[in-house]
């Protein structure tokens, strides 16, 4: 199957999954509590990480926990007109809004880098190496291949398959990978 087919089926598999609320949440919780025993975790106080959209896996109660820990967390900022992303720092889950394109980000007035420590990498499709295939946009290619941080990724393990890699494609460092039924 081509990039594209495989994208769309697994998004498919992540949205009926998401029906599945209790199997969900319980997911999440086991891949939150893995990443916050990470030494990755412990050691990172710059992370990045999305906001993420409901048939992700949840990241607004990780989030507020990284905040009470005393991280600072960064969100995706999105230029559209010049295809590049940064990162913006969120300190209240209550400043997310829309913006240009209907996806939620900060707006309010806050630090805006790429000096992370620690990212959080989304995406729908991964291979056994850590590659991946995201929603298309190359964006977190691009990111990746520009700056240079410890990588993660929460996955369920139905998101698994083996793809043709491109060679702008980056992979992660490190898989963290719930087991559905
Ligand atoms: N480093 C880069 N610089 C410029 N364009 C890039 C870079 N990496 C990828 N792209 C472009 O982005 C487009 C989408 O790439 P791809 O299909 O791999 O996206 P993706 O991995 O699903 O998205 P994302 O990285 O945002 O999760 C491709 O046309 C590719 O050429
Ligand atoms: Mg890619």
């Amino acid at each position: 199957m081509d990039k594209k087919s495989l994208r769309k089926k697994h998004i498919q598999l992540m949205k009926s999954f998401m029906l599945n609320e209790y199997e969900k949440q319980q997911a999440d919780q086991f891949l939150a509590n893995q990443f916050f025993n990470t030494n990755e975790y412990r050691a990172a106080s710059r992370i990045g990480i999305v906001l993420s959209m409901p048939h992700e896996v949840n990241t607004y109660t990780m989030i507020q926990q990284m905040i009470d820990d005393g991280k600072q967390v960064f969100v995706p900022e999105t230029n559209y007109q010049l295809r590049e992303m940064s990162f913006k720092h969120i300190d209240d889950l209550k400043h997310i809004g829309k913006d240009d394109k209907g996806i939620n980000h900060v707006n309010t007035n806050t630090e805006i880098s790429s000096d992370l420590d620690l990212l959080v990498v989304p995406g729908v499709v991964f291979n056994n190496d850590g590659f991946r295939i995201g929603y298309g946009g190359g964006y977190f290619d691009k990111f990746l291949s520009t700056y240079h941080q410890p990588t993660l990724s929460l996955i369920y393990d139905f998101q698994l398959n083996d793809f043709q890699v491109e060679t702008h494609d980056q992979p992660v460092e490190k898989l963290i990978i719930a087991t559905t039924r």
